[in-house]
């Protein structure tokens, strides 16, 4: 099996790279040497590799800074995802999606379900959502997986940023009225390389069970790791940014268990597994 893999130097591209390894020959192209942005570039590249399975780690995931560069998130989230569906059908290869928790609006009490209306609050929500669409729309065999507040031991991520805030300041401030679910990249890349065994197609969440909030996320990273900085919860009023986020995107993902068996760690779980490997770099 022939895998072109993007974004291979991100949080879950990273954890990607050798699961993918084990089930064949992996083309993963850096940043340098292939801009998503570039899409004759990108649709060269993939005639070239001629991969059975595209996996699209890569994307535009700056949040707020989406707000003020829309047209490089949507180059990125949007138009690259609908080059890579319409290379896909012509080769007859499946490809492989990452998509996020904010293309919902946050407003249902109950965790999201795929058929979810979804209402991004955002310019980062609206160009995934619209990267879904265009893959939807070009007719390839497509698995697109929806994620939320991803984190891993490197990168930029909130478990990382809080970490180093706690050993930088006497106190942590931290939103309390936005639920979600953390979300360890190896777990997605285990998940991911296990789907790819006998893939389902379609759209399905993917994520951590259970929820919290950045404060509830924010106390266990930093008992998890033995650091006593208080953390105070906040409200998002008192945090302004950019992007408004959606106050709940816990994602339900019982769609993807019922169709493959795939069930996460419970994120605490995910959290633990990534400050152990922390621990161990360090030591
Ligand atoms: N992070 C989250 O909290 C979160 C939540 C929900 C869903 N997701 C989705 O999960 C997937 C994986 O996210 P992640 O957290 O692994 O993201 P990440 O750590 O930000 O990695 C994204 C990768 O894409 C690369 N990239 C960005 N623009 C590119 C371009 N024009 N050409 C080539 N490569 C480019 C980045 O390179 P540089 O490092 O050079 O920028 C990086 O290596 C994405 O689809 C994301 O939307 C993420």
């Amino acid at each position: 099996m022939r895998l072109l893999l993007t974004g291979a130097a991100g949080q879950v591209g990273w954890e990607l790279a050798p699961r993918l390894a084990a089930l064949g020959e992996v083309v993963a192209p850096e940043r340098g040497a292939l801009d998503l942005a570039d899409a004759g570039a990108l649709r060269a590249r993939v005639r070239a590799a001629r991969p059975d399975v595209i996996v699209n780690a890569a994307a535009y995931t700056a949040v707020d800074r989406a707000e003020s560069e829309p047209a490089a998130a949507f180059a990125v989230n949007a138009a690259a995802p609908g080059v890579l569906a319409e290379e896909a059908k012509r080769l007859g290869a499946i490809l492989v999606h990452y998509s996020t928790d904010y293309v919902f609006d946050g407003q249902k009490a109950a965790p999201y379900v795929e058929d979810d209306p979804p209402r991004p609050l955002g310019v980062y929500g609206r160009s995934k959502l619209d990267g879904e669409r265009a893959i939807r729309a070009s007719g390839c065999r497509h698995l697109i997986l929806r994620t939320s507040w991803v984190y891993a031991g490197r990168g930029r991520n909130f478990l990382l940023t809080m970490l180093r805030l706690a050993a930088e300041r006497p106190e942590l401030r931290v939103v309390d009225d936005q639920r979600g679910a953390p979300t360890w990249a190896r777990d997605i890349a285990v998940a991911t390389a296990r789907l790819l065994a006998d893939p389902p197609e379609g759209l399905f969440h993917l994520t951590a069970s259970g929820a919290t909030t950045w404060y509830g996320f924010a106390c266990a990273i930093l008992q998890g790791a033995g650091l006593a900085t208080p953390v105070r919860p906040i409200a998002s009023s008192e945090y302004p940014t950019p992007a408004r986020r959606p106050a709940n995107s816990v994602l339900d993902s019982g769609r993807l268990r019922a169709a493959a068996g795939i069930v996460m760690p419970a994120w605490e779980e995910g959290l633990a597994g990534c400050l152990a490997e922390l621990r161990r770099a360090s030591s």
